[in-house]
């Protein structure tokens, strides 16, 4: 089975795919890290996105996720891919064709014969379209920022709020606006509004939505 979790940046994509998958023990594919780490590959290597070839011939290197780690060529860059550099690049070659089928690719490869909890932008309406549960997660946009912010704090990173607005607005626009698989709701995807919503309201949405989903597919 595949559950499918897309929505725009910040909206709790991750923290609530991990806590679901957890319970569901499903294997939990962070399909934004894999962007993350093919941007952070880029700029170490100085290659603009308009300088990407069309067969990424550049990117020699071997993408490896492990739950929430992921590795390149066999180096832990899971907290590399998090910081304000990667933020403010990743948007622009995720949206080069040939990074997305590279990477979709490997996306799908990972989902043979697993259970799969995979969230992104473009799971639902593109890489798998067939997926049996569908989420569209969304808030606002200054609830967004607000626990980014408070993320990034946490981390240490110094970064005012007004610079995490800019940057969660500026993604959007470029991953909405994108000519292939551009951020958008799945017309069998159900949206939820967490603006108003803490995480275990959130997770407990998902989890009684898949047994209705496992009780129709008894039914069928
Ligand atoms: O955690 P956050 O919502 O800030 O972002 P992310 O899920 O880590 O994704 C980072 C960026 O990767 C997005 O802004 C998109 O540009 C890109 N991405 C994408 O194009 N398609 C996906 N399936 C996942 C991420």
């Amino acid at each position: 089975m595949i559950i499918a979790i897309d929505g725009p940046a910040g909206a709790g994509k991750s923290t609530i795919s991990k806590l679901v998958a957890s319970k569901l023990n499903f294997q939990y594919i962070d399909t934004g890290a894999m962007y993350r780490g093919v941007t952070l590959k880029f700029l170490r290597l100085n290659i603009q996105p308009d300088r990407v070839s069309e067969k990424i011939t550049e990117l020699q290197t071997e993408i490896q996720m492990d739950g929430e780690r992921i590795f390149l060529d066999g180096e832990d860059v899971s907290q590399e891919i998090r910081s304000i550099e990667i933020n403010q690049a990743v948007s622009a070659y995720s949206a080069i064709p040939a990074v997305r089928l590279f990477l979709v690719e490997l996306q799908r490869a990972m989902a043979v014969d697993q259970n799969i909890l995979v969230d992104g932008r473009d799971i639902g309406t593109y890489v798998f379209p067939k997926a049996e549960l569908k989420i569209f997660l969304t808030a606002n946009v200054e609830v967004r920022a607000k626990r980014r912010f408070l993320e990034m704090q946490e981390k240490g990173e110094s970064v005012s709020f007004e610079e995490i607005v800019s940057n969660i607005e500026s993604r959007d626009r470029i991953d909405s606006q994108r000519e292939m698989a551009p951020l958008k709701k799945a017309d069998d995807a159900i949206e939820i509004d967490t603006s108003a919503m803490n995480i275990a309201e959130v997770v407990n949405r998902i989890l009684s939505l898949y047994e209705m989903k496992q009780r129709e597919g008894l039914n069928r």
